[in-house]
């Protein structure tokens, strides 16, 4: 096995990459790298709800379980993303239908999809992004229709599901120091504290290369010194195009700088990219101007910022 990032993470560390499920059933060159340099795997849209019950109670596993199996295969981890969203969610759903129906939905969705996985999945995205960027419950359907308790509801039914399996909360734009970031410290201390079973908390870190999340290592700290796992979860750096040499270089810079954060604490026991190479990005669909923001380029070629994280875990 040629060394590779898999090869020089310390044990407790999952390094894992988002997968585009379509992309790993046609891309040789992308199921090689992905097997060679990933220990974990997450699926980029496959194992969201809009993407699994297309039409009420048909669930189509297609795409989800060719992931798993394809971890299984390669002896890598699965992170689950993500069991409650507000995006990607199915047409049928009902917007406006009486509050048991729909708590009974997101229970049967949860509990659906987690049993299936017991065993399998390793880690939950259960909420995704139930925080506005002011630090408020950000207005969804399951706000409106549920309440605020539906957060906890959704950590209690995944963990009943598989009691095995590491529940997390996440979020981006909490990285560093804000308002973010104290709600979501706080909303994850009163969890805990009514004893719902919120194990980590994922920082997607969708981030650019010409800053930094300010106090990005004080806050990690914080999360990890209240118990809690923590796990970067999307981890992009975008790059402002032009794409040069230096912009690379700075955008290498970023890519070490939380790796170096995550192997600082030993709470950190995931670090994920939102994808490994440019040719599959969300980036230039949806941050315009921007692009780049992934280790390798669409021609599956090692970057700067590849080669500053394979250096860092050398030298551990
Ligand atoms: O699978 C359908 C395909 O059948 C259809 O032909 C095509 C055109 O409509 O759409 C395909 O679904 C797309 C899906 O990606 C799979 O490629 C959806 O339209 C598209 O909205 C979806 O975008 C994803 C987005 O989440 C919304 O789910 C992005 O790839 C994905 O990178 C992005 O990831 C999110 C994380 O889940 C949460 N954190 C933020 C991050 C970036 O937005």
């Amino acid at each position: 096995r040629e060394p590779a990032l898999r090869t020089f993470a310390p044990q407790h560390l999952r390094v894992g990459a988002a997968v585009d499920v379509k992309a790993l059933n046609t891309h040789e060159a992308y199921r090689k790298v992905l097997a060679r340099e990933f220990s974990a795997v997450t699926a980029e849209s496959a194992m969201k709800w809009g993407q699994l019950e297309p039409r009420r109670g048909q669930y189509d596993w297609a795409s989800s379980d060719r992931l798993v199996e394809f971890a299984v295969a390669n002896g890598q981890s699965v992170y689950g993303h993500t069991l409650v969203w507000h995006t990607d969610l199915p047409a049928w759903l009902p917007r406006d239908g009486s509050r048991e129906e729909l708590r009974e939905l997101l229970r049967e969705h949860i509990t659906t999809v987690v049993s299936r996985y017991r065993g399998k999945v390793w880690a939950w995205d259960v909420v995704n992004e139930v925080l506005a960027d002011d630090g408020s419950m950000r207005d969804t359907v399951w706000l409106r229709e549920l309440g605020p308790d539906y957060v906890a509801d959704a950590f209690r039914w995944a963990h009943a599901a598989d009691p095995q399996a590491v529940l997390f909360i996440n979020d981006y734009g909490a990285e560093g120091r804000g308002a973010k970031a104290d709600a979501l410290y706080r909303l994850v201390g009163r969890l805990r504290a009514a004893g719902v079973p919120v194990h980590g908390v994922g920082f997607q870190a969708h981030l650019r290369a010409d800053t930094m999340p300010p106090g990005m290592e004080q806050n990690l700290g914080r999360f990890a010194k209240a118990g809690l796992r923590l796990a970067v979860t999307e981890l992009d750096v975008r790059v402002r195009l032009p794409v040069t040499e230096k912009k690379l270089e700075q955008q290498a810079g970023v890519y070490r700088r939380v790796l170096q954060m995550c192997l600082d604490q030993p709470a950190c026991v995931s670090f994920t990219v939102w994808g490994f190479t440019d040719a599959f990005s969300w980036i230039p669909g949806y941050h315009r101007g921007y692009g780049a923001a992934c280790l390798y380029d669409s021609g599956f070629a090692a970057k700067p910022a590849y080669t500053a994280l394979r250096t860092l875990l050398t030298q551990r």
